[in-house]
């Protein structure tokens, strides 16, 4: 299976839509949004070109999307203000692979569009916005063509999964995992970082900026992943004959959640960019305010609710790999059982946490 072929979040606005299932993602972005303020203030005390480039990598499909163009515009706006200059005219390229939802994007421009200019009026910079599709693992821009990246949980999406190495019921690494699993793990993450990292600073203008936010790990600490219950969930269901084995046996995520220490590292030793801050935030992924603008209340909703919120959450980024390796007629039963397994662990837990690591940088001349 082709990474790159099948590797999308769940099209459309529906029920199991990324759309309607990305509210974590939000709370990411606002999280990181101090950092990208301090990124572009710092670009512009260098740099004030009259027509700003930024590039979102993984820009996937949903109300994120547009969100990241508008936090962008707002910075510069407010910053352009203050250094008495007039703003620049901006042009957008959301970037993320061939299957995206990029029709979904395209039918809420006009509406984003006006109210922009509602918002900013006739003399604002006008705002061109461009979907350039392409892994994020190969070159997407010419040579010195940016001024800012931006990607926000895109980048623990490895370019392949590792082979299967002995963990024959897991689909990712669990803490029973074997070493040589972990190992293939690591070392297809700093291939494909390193690479990321080589790509970016030729398309970046020098002392061009980069805002990247990630799913990573903390060894100090153990964390319950989401992916790790997919594996043991789609494990009983080879036990009742549901999934066949072999299936099973073949599949594993092209996820990796990276430590601080394993980011610090391909950047130091791939050596284009300067890291200005790199911070972990610890985030709850199960039931995060469920409604926009509700505090995170553990009291408010009822385990179930959580664990629907939660799987909702996972079977809009995972249905169409799994869909791929188990066929469609399986999906509905997987995250059913998925759901049962999520309400078991917050009995146990009461909280699913993860850590996301922040990170920004600038290229070197
Ligand atoms: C969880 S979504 C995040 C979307 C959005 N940035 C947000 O914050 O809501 C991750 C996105 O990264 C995309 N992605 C994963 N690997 C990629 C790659 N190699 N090149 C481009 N996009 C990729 C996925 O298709 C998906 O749309």
């Amino acid at each position: 299976m082709d990474t790159e072929q099948v590797l999308h979040m769940n099209h459309g606005m529906g029920d199991n839509s990324y759309a309607n299932n990305s509210i974590i993602q939000k709370k990411v972005m606002k999280e990181a949004k101090p950092i990208l303020e301090e990124s572009i203030m710092s670009l512009y005390s260098i740099i004030q070109p009259q027509c700003l480039k930024v590039a979102d990598l993984g820009c996937s499909s949903g109300p994120n999307t547009l969100q990241m163009v508008s936090n962008v515009i707002d910075i510069v706006d407010s910053t352009s203000r203050n250094m008495n200059l007039k703003p620049p005219v901006f042009q957008f390229f959301l970037n993320d692979l061939f299957e995206n939802d990029f029709n979904n994007i395209f039918k809420s421009l006009p509406q984003f569009l006006e109210t922009l200019e509602e918002k900013k009026g006739k003399k604002f910079g006008s705002c061109f916005i461009n979907a350039t599709p392409g892994t994020f693992y190969k070159r997407l821009f010419p040579d010195d063509s940016l001024h800012l990246v931006h990607s926000s949980f895109s980048l623990h999406w490895l370019s392949q999964a590792p082979k299967k190495l002995g963990n024959k019921e897991n689909v990712h690494i669990t803490s029973t995992s074997p070493a040589a699993m972990h190992k293939a793990y690591v070392e297809q993450f700093q291939k494909d970082f390193k690479q990321f990292l080589k790509l970016r600073s030729q398309e970046l203008v020098p002392k061009g900026g980069m805002v990247l936010t990630l799913i990573g790990s903390d060894k100090t600490r153990e964390f319950r992943t989401a992916w790790s219950l997919i594996g043991i969930t789609l494990n009983d269901m080879v036990l009742e004959n549901l999934i066949e084995e072999i299936k099973l046996e073949s599949f594993n995520l092209p996820s990796y959640d990276p430590t601080i220490e394993e980011v610090k590292e391909v950047i130091e030793e791939e050596g284009s960019f300067t890291l200005q801050s790199l911070e972990s935030v610890v985030l709850d992924w199960g039931a995060a305010n469920i409604n926009e603008g509700v505090e995170n209340n553990n009291n408010k909703f009822d385990i179930n609710m959580k664990a629907e919120f939660t799987t909702k959450f996972v079977r809009a980024a995972l249905e169409p790999l799994l869909k791929a390796q188990f066929g469609e007629e399986t999906m509905d039963q997987l995250f059913l059982r998925y759901k049962n397994k999520i309400v078991q662990l917050i009995m146990e837990l009461e909280i699913l946490e993860f850590p996301t690591h922040v990170i920004s940088l600038v290229k070197n001349v």
